[in-house]
């Protein structure tokens, strides 16, 4: 599929993988809604994209954010092809250090807001016969370790929400697919090095956002014939 003029929704696009992926996708043509809570990260990156870019300065966690999404989309451009539900957040700690309220946080941004945000652009999508849904989990899907339990679970959980909703729609001109980056190189590895000091974070070269934009893209360019439904990427370097 021809990304060009094709309307494609990103959440968590201030940053990281988020931001990345609109840099790539702008770059095969495609028209933008980004949303993040740091609007004016948002502006900025609008201000650099030679395509059509529309934001959202919202929290994905707000109930009303998805729907506000689709509106936009639908008011500035007449429709939306694609969303790329990619805003997260990661939180850990020890039992005796846990946060209940940082916890309940990862749970509602990282799985609650996708499986909202999913149903909503799901309907959209049916009805018009067409439509693309990618899910960013995490390695976190498939190993586990200590103190990353919740954010663990969360993306297990996406994976799973995410290939059932995939079986929904099969047959409907809707995709759904989950992409698993391994440790990628973002702001999101801060979280860990300013916990657990500079060494915490892995030491081997890791992912660029741009590696993993560029699976996205992949994602989204297959024929109308397939749909990748997994796609898990490591840095060339990891062991887990
Ligand atoms: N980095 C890794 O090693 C790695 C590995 C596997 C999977 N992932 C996944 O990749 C995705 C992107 O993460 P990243 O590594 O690119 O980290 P990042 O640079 O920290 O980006 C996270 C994005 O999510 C947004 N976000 C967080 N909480 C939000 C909220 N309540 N409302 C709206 N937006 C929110 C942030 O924007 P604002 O702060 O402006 O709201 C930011 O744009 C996440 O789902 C993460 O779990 C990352």
């Amino acid at each position: 599929v021809n990304l060009k003029d094709m309307v494609v929704v990103i959440t968590g696009a201030s940053s990281g993988i988020g931001a990345e992926a609109a840099r790539e996708l702008a770059g095969a043509g495609a028209k933008l809604v980004l949303t993040a809570r740091r609007g004016d990260r948002l502006q900025a990156l609008a201000d650099e994209l030679p395509v059509q870019v529309a934001i959202l300065a919202a929290d994905i966690a707000d109930p009303a954010t998805p729907e506000r999404l689709l509106a936009l989309a639908i008011e500035r451009f007449g429709r939306a092809d694609a969303v790329v539900n990619n805003a997260g957040m990661l939180a850990i700690g020890a039992i005796e250090a846990i946060d209940f309220d940082e916890m309940t946080q990862v749970i509602r941004v990282n799985y609650e807001a996708v499986v909202r945000s999913s149903y909503v652009f799901a309907r959209a999508f049916k009805a018009q016969g067409g439509g693309a849904i990618i899910n960013v989990s995490s390695i976190g899907a498939y190993t586990n370790g200590p103190m990353i339990g919740v954010y663990s679970g969360t993306k297990h959980a996406v994976e799973g929400f995410t290939d059932a909703l995939r079986i929904e729609l099969a047959g409907t001109g809707v995709k759904v697919g989950s992409i698993a980056p391994g440790s990628t190189e973002t702001e999101m590895l801060d979280t860990i090095r300013s916990k657990f000091g500079e060494g915490a974070a892995p030491s081997t070269p890791m992912l660029g956002p741009l590696d993993v934009a560029q699976a996205i893209r992949f994602m989204l360019e297959q024929s109308d014939r397939s749909n990748i439904a997994r796609l898990l990427i490591y840095s060339a370097h990891e062991t887990h």
